[in-house]
């Protein structure tokens, strides 16, 4: 059996396999460690292990290799990409910061190790408001590269001065209020929990404002604070606006209660590229490795680990 093969082929190689939240059932099952990016990228610069396998998509291997500049970081398919990170180049971010002398830079992690040799701060969606609360209130901030997630995060710190870049991740993006509502109204006693990349979170915390969704409890959360949630939470029955791979833990976790996706639709076709197949593949032939040269990865470390270091 597959699963076997790979266990047996873990241990003699002395790998650890991590795995973001999308990931597909059979790859999860054969993970060590499942999380969101911050917990991931956390996990990874603790392992003792000589080899580390990410299952998840390029630039989370990027963020395991950067910290661990001695171990060996694979990539079971070159291919697995992100939209998001793909929305700001690093000439667009060396023109916009030429515009704003002097401003703070915080990044999603969801960016290449190149764009994060150029910022301050990287954050994730579990950090995003403890990193700029953290910075001083009369700094200007470029935030990059969501803006679902940037205007989330000016919302709650009620900042200003914060300049945000105009990219989405197209599968939260396509996530509607209309979704949300339909499945809201076919069922009483219901949580939502969304991702603050989601599209529809501006207006739901507007519509939240203005005292609609009153009888639903509403929590803007990242994946890893959704698996949190759904355990302490009363509520029976979630709504889960975000990509549906988070929903077989989600189940697993928690099998008394019940969980329907905002969206059907909301798939990532990057983080769906990794197959069982592919994980042993990579384990037989050690292979994709992720290398990030020198020059970027000395810069790039340093938003890292202050990323690393707030909650
Ligand atoms: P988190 O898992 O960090 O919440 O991020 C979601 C995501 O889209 C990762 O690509
Ligand atoms: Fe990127 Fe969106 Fe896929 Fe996450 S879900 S990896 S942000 S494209």
């Amino acid at each position: 059996m597959l699963q076997n093969k790979i266990n047996k082929l873990k241990k003699e190689k002395d790998v650890v396999i991590l795995a973001h939240n999308y990931q597909i059932p059979e790859v999860q099952d054969v993970a060590d460690m499942i999380g969101d990016s911050l917990k991931l990228a956390r996990y990874a610069s603790q392992v003792q292990n000589k080899i580390i396998l990410f299952c998840g998509v390029h630039f989370m291997a990027e963020t395991a290799a950067i910290i661990n500049p001695h171990k060996k970081v694979l990539i079971p398919d070159l291919e697995a990409g992100c939209s998001l990170s793909n929305s700001i180049t690093i000439d667009e971010l060396r023109n916009w910061k030429k515009e704003h002398p002097g401003a703070i830079t915080v990044g999603y992690v969801n960016t290449t190790a190149e764009i994060k040799s150029e910022l301050d701060y990287c954050c994730t969606s579990s950090n995003a408001v403890g990193i700029v609360n953290s910075i001083p209130r009369n700094k200007d901030i470029l935030f990059l590269p969501d803006m679902f997630l940037g205007s989330y995060v000016s919302r709650l710190t009620n900042r200003q001065n914060m300049f945000i870049w105009a990219g989405e991740c197209h599968v939260h993006a396509g996530i509607t209020s209309r979704d949300i509502i339909k499945k809201l109204n076919n069922s009483s006693n219901t949580e939502l929990m969304i991702h603050p990349e989601c599209g529809c979170t501006t207006s739901i915390l507007y519509d939240l404002a203005v005292g609609d969704y009153d009888d639903h409890d509403v929590k803007v959360l990242s994946t890893e604070g959704m698996m949190t949630r759904a355990k302490i939470s009363s509520a029976k029955q979630f709504v889960v606006a975000t990509e549906t791979g988070i929903l077989y833990k989600l189940k697993k976790q928690n099998p008394n209660k019940t969980f329907v996706p905002a969206s059907e639709k909301a798939e990532c076709q990057y983080m769906k590229m990794i197959t069982a197949q592919k994980v042993y593949e990579s384990l037989l032939d050690e292979k994709y490795e992720v290398k990030v040269p020198y020059h970027i990865s000395n810069k790039a470390k340093i938003p890292i680990q202050r990323m690393l270091s707030i909650q």
